[in-house]
């Protein structure tokens, strides 16, 4: 995408909080709605990692907040909001997209640990987060909250239990909220995207161009997704008003591959 222009969506001036923001689909979210003119506040774990998200969106004119933050810390949940509207004076739009992962594991061997991980981070950090945004939309009368599902709750994919369970149990609390909420002008939706480029290795001995052709194999578009060119935009239209009759929805920006479940 071009590096100064994004379609704005009546985005500009919004102030929207971005978890887990210093990689992959976070990252690419993060560039996009900087670049539609958004005023941002970005967590994650790492600082270094933060500070060098915040040096990329500085050379796109954009002054990101940056706050180290474990989404399984409600109390964390509490001081990125109270934070973010210190600074710009208001919270318009969450997006709910941090998520720790384990290894790949068999249901069979799955620890209590693994298990605690997914959900403290997946469902509970989601749900922090809301709680901690929602008197500050509820002040403004309008709100926009978007949260991050998987296709892999709908496919049961072996190996991925946990991690399905915890991204169901995300979709769940996001109809909730949108019925709980709506009354105050709040939406909240869910997206399942997919977009695996960062995750795998970088190309050393075909195995990334192996593990690509199986991903994508049957799959409609037949390609990954770009976090900043694919998964951002559709992210951007549940933060605009363009969506404000949406809510309680997933939407699947996966390029069609859940077809092939
Ligand atoms: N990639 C896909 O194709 C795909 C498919 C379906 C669903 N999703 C969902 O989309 C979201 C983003 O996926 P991704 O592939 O971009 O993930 P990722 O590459 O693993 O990035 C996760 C981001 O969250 C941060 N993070 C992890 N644990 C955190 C915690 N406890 N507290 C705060 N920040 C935390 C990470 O930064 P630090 O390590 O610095 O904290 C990083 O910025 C996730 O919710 C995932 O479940 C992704």
């Amino acid at each position: 995408m071009d590096r100064q222009h994004a379609p704005s969506l009546g985005l500009g001036g919004q102030v929207v909080i971005v978890t887990g923001a210093t990689r992959g689909i976070g990252r690419g979210i993060a560039h996009f709605l900087a670049k539609a003119g958004c005023q941002l506040s970005l967590t994650g774990r790492k600082l270094e990692r933060l500070e060098a998200v915040q040096r990329e969106l500085a050379l796109l004119d954009n002054e990101a907040l940056i706050t180290r933050a474990d989404v399984a810390d409600p109390e964390s949940s509490r001081e990125v909001a109270e934070r973010t509207a210190e600074r710009f004076g208001r919270i318009d739009g969450l997006v709910a997209n941090a998520q720790s992962f384990r290894p790949v594991t068999p249901l069979a061997a799955v620890s209590p640990a693994d298990i605690d991980l997914f959900l403290d981070t997946g469902p509970k950090g989601t749900l922090w987060l809301m709680q901690a945004v929602l008197p500050h939309m509820q002040k403004l009368g309008r709100g926009r909250i978007v949260t991050m599902g998987s296709a892999m709750g709908n496919t049961g994919a072996p190996g991925y239990g946990p991690y399905s369970a915890a991204k169901e149990a995300v979709r769940s609390l996001t109809r909730t909220a949108a019925r709980e909420w709506g009354g105050h002008g709040i939406t909240v939706n869910c997206v399942c995207p997919a977009s695996v480029a960062h995750r795998l290795p970088p190309d050393d001995d075909g195995v990334r161009a192996r593990a690509f052709a199986t991903m994508y194999e049957d799959h409609p578009l037949g390609r990954d997704g770009d976090a900043e060119a694919d998964i951002a935009p559709a992210v951007a239209f549940l933060l605009s008003d363009a969506s404000q009759y949406v809510t309680g929805q997933t939407l699947m920006v996966d390029g069609g591959g859940i077809m092939r479940a």
